[in-house]
């Protein structure tokens, strides 16, 4: 055995959400279309928005079932359970008689400068994000090492620490991919950059 061992790894999950890219972009392209209407025609979220989403529309705060309302995300629904099952699976999760149950979903649209602060999804277990319109240098999706709170006197890293030991990971975000993480996973996306919006919808998945 090597001296050097690691344990209690944090794991994120990503991957495009359909293998086909033909099927995908057209179902990408159905999604982009129902994410302006629900912004269009969603006046309570609009409002809501306004107040905790400074320039942006989220439905978080008026439509979050949107797999119920619609079959376009009842299908999105059906792709992420199979994603969310092969984490579970990756994280030797044992669900026993209980399932993985997405539990809401909701669309976030980000012009520029929209940012989402750091946070994490109470009483879930997996949440993720399906990217719909990553226009070209828009924001990735910044993660925080989960043991931050517990460093106290712990050294800074160097300027070229390996990657798995650096205090933050962000991943770019990619048009047609899922990223998964457990809940508890604190991230944040910094404001974006660019002009063109930033579209993508997060969900959470409970253990019931
Ligand atoms: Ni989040």
């Amino acid at each position: 055995m090597p001296p050097l061992q690691s344990w209690f790894p944090t794991q994120i999950y990503q991957s495009r959400l359909l293998r086909q890219a033909s099927a995908s972009q057209q179902f990408n392209r159905e999604l982009l279309k129902e994410c302006h209407q629900y912004r269009d025609f969603d006046d309570a979220g609009r409002k809501w928005s306004a107040k905790n989403y400074p320039g942006g529309y989220t439905s978080y705060g008026s439509l979050d079932k949107l797999h119920r309302i619609s079959s376009t995300f009842g299908d999105l629904e059906r792709h992420l359970q199979r994603h969310a099952r092969s984490f579970a699976q990756a994280l030797d999760w044992d669900l026993g008689a209980g399932q993985l149950i997405l539990t809401d979903c909701w669309i976030n649209i980000m012009p520029r400068q929209t940012a989402h602060s750091m946070h994490l999804h109470p009483n879930s277990v997996i949440s993720g994000t399906y990217y719909v319109a990553t226009p070209r240098g828009c924001a990735g999706l910044k993660f925080e090492d989960p043991r931050l709170s517990k460093f106290m006197a712990a050294p800074p890293r160097t300027a070229t620490a390996r990657r798995e030991n650096q205090l933050y990971i962000t991943y770019p975000a990619a048009a047609g991919s899922i990223i998964l993480f457990e809940s508890w996973l604190r991230h944040e996306v910094p404001a974006n950059p660019v002009a063109a919006e930033r579209i993508s919808i997060s969900f959470n998945f409970a253990w019931d």
